[in-house]
């Protein structure tokens, strides 16, 4: 198929555009390069030995956009194109609304002028806000957002789940992510982080390589094992692979379908510092500081719907996702530099 992965220079997507072409799907990327570098382009063309098709283009302008779908003739679109940020959006959350909601609805028109019916959408594990169970499935509650991010995500699920209730032909898959992290075992593309990280394994990354002196370790009395946060970090190769298999499954006529991508293994913020020492081959300096605002104690997956549905099987545990960051971090330690 001819994908368009929109904000495809980005890290989510400068993976899943290594697998989709691995799995030989043409992909043309529209980014407007907000929070990324064309040399992430550049590199994939180099892990894979194929091209791909770059528009710089900012996808909430509906006539730049329509070029794209002019000049190609689209079969599916996987959406990574928004803001993440979490604290910016608390900061500036009409920008975060405008960004996110934009995008999808100008691709989501285009798709209608020129008939495309398959779209994955990238939501997060947010959805769900602090959870009342876990592991996590699917079925349980969302919309408990604690973040204009956030909430955009779970704007654009209801918006897509209304938008395939009126159109039976729309095929769309919501992919709700755990914590992504690691990089390309090649070392060539990973997380490229503007200004001082939000999250940990790219903050742990920067700690290791010099940048920055230690790690706070935000809150050490929650209800959990070792008093630090919980997540369901997955390596991001798995997680390229599950937008290649949500394709497949569209392809198949689905309508509307929403998977958990996560292990199932929930790791605290000191098992990833452990599984860094090993990875670096020293240990990490940390301090114990106090509790992030608005953070939970514990979010993990129940991955089993996408493994029986999508044959979705993690297969990189969390010493892969060290060494592999690691590597991605101390062959460029500048990430992607500055652009040429
Ligand atoms: P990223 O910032 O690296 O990639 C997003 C890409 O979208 C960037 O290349 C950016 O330049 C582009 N973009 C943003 N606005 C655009 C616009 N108006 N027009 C064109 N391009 C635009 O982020 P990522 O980590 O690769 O995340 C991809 C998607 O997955 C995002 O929607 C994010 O919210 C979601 N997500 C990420 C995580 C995570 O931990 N990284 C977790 C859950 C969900
Ligand atoms: C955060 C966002 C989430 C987003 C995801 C990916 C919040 C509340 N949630 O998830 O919406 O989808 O990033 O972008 O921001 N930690 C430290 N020290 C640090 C950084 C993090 O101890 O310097 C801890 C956190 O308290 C948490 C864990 O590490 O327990 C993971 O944090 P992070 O990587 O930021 O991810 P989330 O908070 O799970």
């Amino acid at each position: 198929m001819r994908i368009l992965v929109a904000g495809g220079a980005g890290y989510i997507g400068s993976h899943t555009c290594v697998e989709l072409l691995n799995a030989g799907h043409e992909v043309v990327c529209a980014d407007n390069l907000l929070n990324s570098k064309y040399e992430s382009i550049r590199r994939v063309e180099k892990i894979t030995g194929k091209t791909i098709k770059f528009y710089k283009v900012d996808l909430a302008d509906y006539e730049a956009t329509k070029v794209v779908f002019e000049e190609n003739k689209i079969d599916g679109v996987i959406h990574f194109a928004g803001l993440k940020c979490v604290p910016e959006s608390i900061q500036v959350p009409l920008k975060y609304y405008q960004n996110n909601l934009d995008t999808v609805f100008v691709v989501m028109q285009l798709m209608k002028e020129y008939n495309v019916k398959n779209f994955v959408f990238s939501s997060s594990a947010t959805v769900y806000g602090d959870p009342k169970v876990l592991p996590l499935t699917e079925d349980c509650e969302v919309g408990g957002t604690t973040n204009p991010y956030g909430t955009t995500k779970y704007f654009i699920e209801r918006i897509l789940m209304d938008m395939c209730k009126a159109d039976s032909s729309l095929n769309v898959a919501i992919l709700r992510y755990f914590n992504p992290v690691g990089a390309h075992p090649s070392g060539m593309i990973g997380e490229d982080p503007n200004g001082i990280p939000n999250n940990l394994v790219p903050y742990v990354t920067q700690v290791a390589i010099g940048k920055r002196p230690y790690l706070n370790v935000n809150g050490n009395d929650y209800d959990t094992p070792d008093g630090t946060g919980v997540r369901d970090y997955i390596h991001i190769v798995d997680l390229a692979i599950g937008h290649v298999l949500a394709l497949n499954k569209l392809a198949t006529g689905s309508g509307l379908v929403i998977y958990n991508l996560g292990t199932g293994n929930g790791y605290s913020v000191l098992d990833i510092v452990h599984a860094f020492d090993k990875a670096v081959g020293r240990p990490i300096p940390y301090k114990i500081a106090p509790r992030r605002p608005g953070d939970i104690a514990a979010c993990y997956a129940d991955p089993a719907k996408a493994r029986e549905e999508l044959g979705f099987v993690a297969k990189y545990g969390v010493d892969d996702m060290a060494r592999d960051a690691w590597n991605w971090q101390s062959k460029n330690p500048d990430g992607y530099g500055e652009e040429q």
